[in-house]
């Protein structure tokens, strides 16, 4: 899909379908949702009237109500597109209404599709730059399926999106359409990555693809395998790469931009098992086929990776890319194994399935070396943060509260949910082991994901971090009006805007 921003009248614009958006004014003296439109036009008041009247259109999230040959109107179909209560308004609502009207649009065969942004003297004004971001990221996200697999696929693509604004702050409005357009960008990659099933993306191929993006973006990027990963010391990432017969990659892409100062340098660090089978831990049978998205984390930072390139924020970032498949096999490493992580720490391997935290360990520590000052990692380490958390919420982890709590500021812009859990010292226990320094898993199955925290926390040492534990977000099992099944792209906008907090 094609985005363009046009400066305009909407009412006057010739399309196969404009939507415009709604929310639910109700106060407590109404029996009912009152739904009321967020653009002062009579033309499209009278089109409407009739369908608000009735009462059918609730104006909820995501609802979405579809008016042919409008009166007054040059638009073939008036969509009206509901945000839910007045009082909620956010950009993320715009976000989500946005990404109804893409998927409407679609189902229907709408080829051309136009939104009117919202009006700035509607009640609730939002940031003109942070909404029209919003509603291109909001449309550009949803529009995508993941069924380019699928022979039967019926090509509905929505071909292009004119976005319709007003002329009052231009400047910003722009800027906020070319962020948008950026950003969905990013996450659309990371999505198609994600998307890709474990016998087409191995680790090589996680490496070929990182490193084809960042010829284009202009990102250094320089993929090894094996050799290097036993040459550094990585134990513990060899260990779980070792089983495969596909080679492992350890990716690093750098962004050092010429009006960057020296410090701070950011490292990403992602999590990329492109298919965990549990090794010799073997995981069951019923939900394995899903273990090809255990890869997401390494696609988060690489999609956040594409978005730096292009949006240059004046901030040194490294990302290392930790890539391997999990597999059992005569060569893989076993339950009781005590393998030394590139740092010189010990760990007992008790759960081969527990793969993410040694391949991260290295990747942390290596981030370390390679001069970065602040950490953060994302990964589909547990199942056990979607027993605390649902599948709403990321977890959030970290060592420093402060750079903790930029992350989380940043949600406010993404629109993205992560809840910080605890992995204060206290919870080092969980991972004691009698016989190595750290063992991989916890003693039990209580606080899993703190577990596999704690473990990773041993790696960033006094370097502050914060780790996303996404695995029970970066898959979307029931789709959305604004959201499609499948990889969902998690933490990509949130990472870099972690990132661009940093930049001057
Ligand atoms: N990749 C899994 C975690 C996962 C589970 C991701 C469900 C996405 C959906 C991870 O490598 C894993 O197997 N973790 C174990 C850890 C345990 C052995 C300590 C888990 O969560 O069971
Ligand atoms: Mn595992
Ligand atoms: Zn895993």
């Amino acid at each position: 899909m094609e985005s363009k921003l046009l400066f305009g009248d909407a009412v006057a614009f010739a399309t196969p379908a404009l939507a415009v958006f709604a929310i639910d004014t109700q106060t407590e003296k109404t029996a009912e949702p009152v739904p009321g439109l967020l653009i002062g036009s009579d033309q499209v008041e009278d089109a409407a009237r009739a369908l608000l009247a009735s009462g059918e259109f609730k104006a909820a999230v995501g609802e979405v109500a579809v008016l042919h040959s409008p009166t007054g109107l040059k638009a073939e179909r008036l969509l009206l597109v509901g945000l839910g209560k007045a009082g909620d308004l956010s950009a993320d609502s715009l976000r989500k209404g946005s990404g109804a009207a893409a998927r409407a649009a679609k189902a229907r065969g709408i080829r051309n599709l136009a939104i009117a942004a919202p009006e700035t003297e509607t009640p609730a004004t939002i940031d003109p730059a942070l909404s029209t971001r919003a509603i291109v990221e909001g449309a550009e996200i949803a529009e995508p399926d993941f069924d380019t697999y699928r022979s039967d696929r019926k090509d509905r693509s929505v071909e292009s999106l004119t976005l319709i604004a007003a002329e009052a702050q231009r400047t910003a409005v722009q800027r906020g359409f070319d962020e948008g357009r950026i950003v969905a960008a990013a996450q659309n990659f990371a999505r198609s990555l994600v998307n890709e099933p474990g016998n087409v993306l191995t680790p090589t191929e996680l490496g070929k693809r990182t490193k084809a993006m960042c010829d284009t973006a202009g990102l250094k990027c320089e993929v090894f395998s094996s050799e290097k990963i036993q040459e550094l010391k990585m134990g513990a990432f060899w260990a779980v790469a070792k089983g495969s017969a596909e080679p492992p990659a350890l990716i690093v892409m750098t962004y050092e931009p010429a009006n960057a100062p020296e410090a701070p340098v950011l490292g990403l660090v992602g999590k990329g098992i492109t298919f965990d089978t549990g090794g010799i831990s073997i995981k069951p049978a019923d939900g394995m086929e899903k273990m090809k998205y255990d890869m997401a984390g390494a696609a988060a930072m690489i999609g956040a990776m594409h978005a730096i390139a292009r949006l240059k924020p004046a901030v040194k970032v490294i990302s290392v890319i930790c890539s391997a498949e999990n597999m059992p096999d005569g060569s893989s490493y076993k339950p009781g194994d005590v393998v030394t992580a590139m740092s010189g720490k010990t760990i007992e391997v008790v759960n081969t399935d527990a793969e993410g935290r040694l391949v991260l360990s290295d990747g942390l520590h290596y981030a370390k070396t390679l001069g970065c000052t602040h950490l953060i990692n994302a990964a589909t380490l547990t199942g056990a943060v979607s027993i605390a958390l649902g599948n709403l919420n990321f977890g959030v982890f970290s060592n420093d509260d402060a750079t903790c709590e930029r992350f989380l500021d940043g949600l406010a812009v993404s629109g993205e949910k992560g809840w910080r859990l605890p992995c204060t010292d206290d919870y080092r226990d969980h991972i004691k082991s009698e016989i190595a320094d750290i063992m991989n898993t916890g003693k039990n199955r209580y606080g899993g994901a703190i577990s596999g925290a704690m473990f990773l926390k041993e790696f960033a040492g006094e370097t502050p971090w914060v780790h996303l534990d996404i695995a029970g977000t970066a898959w979307n099992e029931t789709p959305k009006p604004w959201l499609a099944y499948g990889p969902s792209g998690v933490a990509v906008r949130s990472i870099l805007e972690w990132v661009r907090s940093f930049a001057s």
